[in-house]
């Protein structure tokens, strides 16, 4: 079972004008696929306090899968995808292809989400977006998939051509 954090960023839910809907489905979607979810937090649009987040969450509490929900759009205040790649060493782009791929057959604005995905050390940090639908939705599409890669960077080299008839759909 791999560990995961929820990290809602939104200034109006951090400054308790609107209550946070999102984190607690996005959690409650992330057990029911089988992960251990650690800690939800709240961190408002700024991009330094989401980036010591992230950090904190990789480095010191050695989370497997991080996932933020809000700040993906196009408002000035939106930088969650801009702090996720200042702390990634690599980028997964085919986690939000994916996502963006899946929302589009549900809604044209799919194509608004700035949402990335990328890799600090051991740890997979996914961006959703803020609206709680929205946000189910995203991670919906690629959920179950997720595992493969997270046994990838958390447990040495995996052979995907062994395992690929046995999964082929994940
Ligand atoms: N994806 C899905 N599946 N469903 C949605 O309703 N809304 C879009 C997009 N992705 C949406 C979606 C909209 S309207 C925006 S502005 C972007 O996500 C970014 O949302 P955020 O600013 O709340 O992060």
């Amino acid at each position: 079972m791999f560990s995961a954090a929820v990290v809602t960023v939104s200034d109006r839910s951090f400054a308790g004008e609107r209550e946070d809907t999102a984190g607690p489905r996005v959690a409650a979607l992330l057990q029911s696929a089988g992960y251990d979810v650690r800690t939800r937090m709240l961190v408002p649009d700024e991009r330094s306090m989401i980036e010591q987040t992230l950090c904190r969450l990789a480095d010191e509490e050695d989370i497997a899968l991080v996932v933020t929900t809000g700040g993906t759009g196009f408002s000035l205040r939106d930088v969650t995808p801009e702090a996720t790649l200042a702390v990634c060493e690599r980028r997964a782009d085919g986690i939000p292809e994916a996502m963006r791929h899946a929302s589009m057959a549900i809604t044209p604005r799919a194509m608004l989400s700035r949402a990335v995905a990328g890799i600090r050390n051991r740890t997979l940090i996914v961006n959703l977006p803020g609206n709680p639908r929205a946000a189910e939705e995203n991670l919906a599409a690629v959920v179950d998939t997720l595992e493969h890669g997270l046994n990838m960077l958390r447990s040495g080299p995996a052979d995907c051509a062994v395992e690929h008839d046995a999964v082929s759909k994940t």
